[in-house]
């Protein structure tokens, strides 16, 4: 069974997430621009044996951020809170894409709380200035009014070719689910992507197990990128999908749910790590 819980806090006027399952915790965080809904595949699988929590990031879904800007590090911090509400002391924390970068910034800010990271579709760099530049460009068009075209454009880019002709209607439910997100969300998100600092060090000195789910037709987060940053922290998970670009939670929900519950599983075990024979 799955609850929706929504608290209210002084950083942030609204937090929604949902809840499922009983025991060890994971936290499954969704990109850009997504929501909860996100999951809605992958939860039941791993709910079977996990605590699976499943928030909105402030700015997406049913959480609000407060002003027009926000963080990677405040976005992190409206995680903490919500593992603070639930009182979860540990967690693996799974981000797709942008919700990859707020994993980052977590475990940097909470190392002692992370069992393990999984990073989805998503990497440990900063934007170069090519990115910045796009991003800058995206934001423009969406201040002046274009928003929708932005969205429609930029949504069919997450799918694999052969996905997208055989899904027609997941496509278009991800574009009205884009279309719910405000522009000033839009912007805020855009702005902390461009800011993020870079966090490769997170992975070289991570004293937990990493996990990289790639899409072999990913175009956002290639999976030979997401490949080299696996060589930086000591104990890494490698999993590349073919026939998936940017949403193997939607192309692929089978495989990534068992994926997902082979790393957790290890990473709340009691198997010795050797995490510190660096
Ligand atoms: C996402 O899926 O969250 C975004 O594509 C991330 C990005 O643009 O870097």
């Amino acid at each position: 069974m799955t609850e929706t819980i929504k608290i209210e806090t002084g950083l942030f006027p609204l937090l929604t997430y949902n809840k499922a399952g009983t025991g060890n915790a994971i936290v499954l965080l969704h990109g850009f621009p997504e929501s909860r809904k996100l999951w809605d595949k992958v939860v039941p699988s791993l709910a079977d044996y996990f605590k699976v929590i499943v928030p909105d990031i402030p700015g997406s879904g049913e959480s609000v951020f407060k002003g027009d800007d926000v963080s990677m590090e405040q976005l992190a911090e409206s995680i903490a809170l919500v593992l603070e509400h639930e009182h979860i002391e540990e967690v693996v924390i799974a981000g797709h894409s942008m919700g990859g970068y707020v994993a980052l910034a977590f475990a940097e800010r909470y190392k002692q709380k992370v069992k393990g990271l999984c990073l989805i579709h998503s990497n440990a760099s900063a934007d170069d200035d090519a990115k910045k530049e796009l991003r800058r460009k995206s934001i423009e068009l969406i201040k002046k009014g274009g928003r929708d075209a932005f969205i429609r454009q930029m949504i069919p880019n997450l799918f694999s070719g052969a996905f997208k002709t055989q899904h027609p209607e997941l496509l278009e439910a991800n574009i009205s689910e884009g279309l719910k997100l405000e522009g000033r969300s839009l912007i805020a998100f855009y702005n902390a992507m461009i800011n993020r600092p870079d966090r490769l060090c997170i992975l070289e000195s991570a004293a937990f197990p990493v996990q990289w789910l790639a899409g072999k037709e990913d175009t956002i987060a290639p999976p030979s990128k997401m490949l080299q940053q696996s060589m930086l922290a000591s104990i890494n998970f490698v999993s590349v999908y073919p026939g998936v670009a940017h949403m193997g939670m939607l192309e692929n929900p089978e495989r990534m749910s068992g994926d997902i519950l082979e790393f957790a599983a290890y990473c709340f075990s009691n198997k010795p790590k050797h995490v510190d024979a660096k």
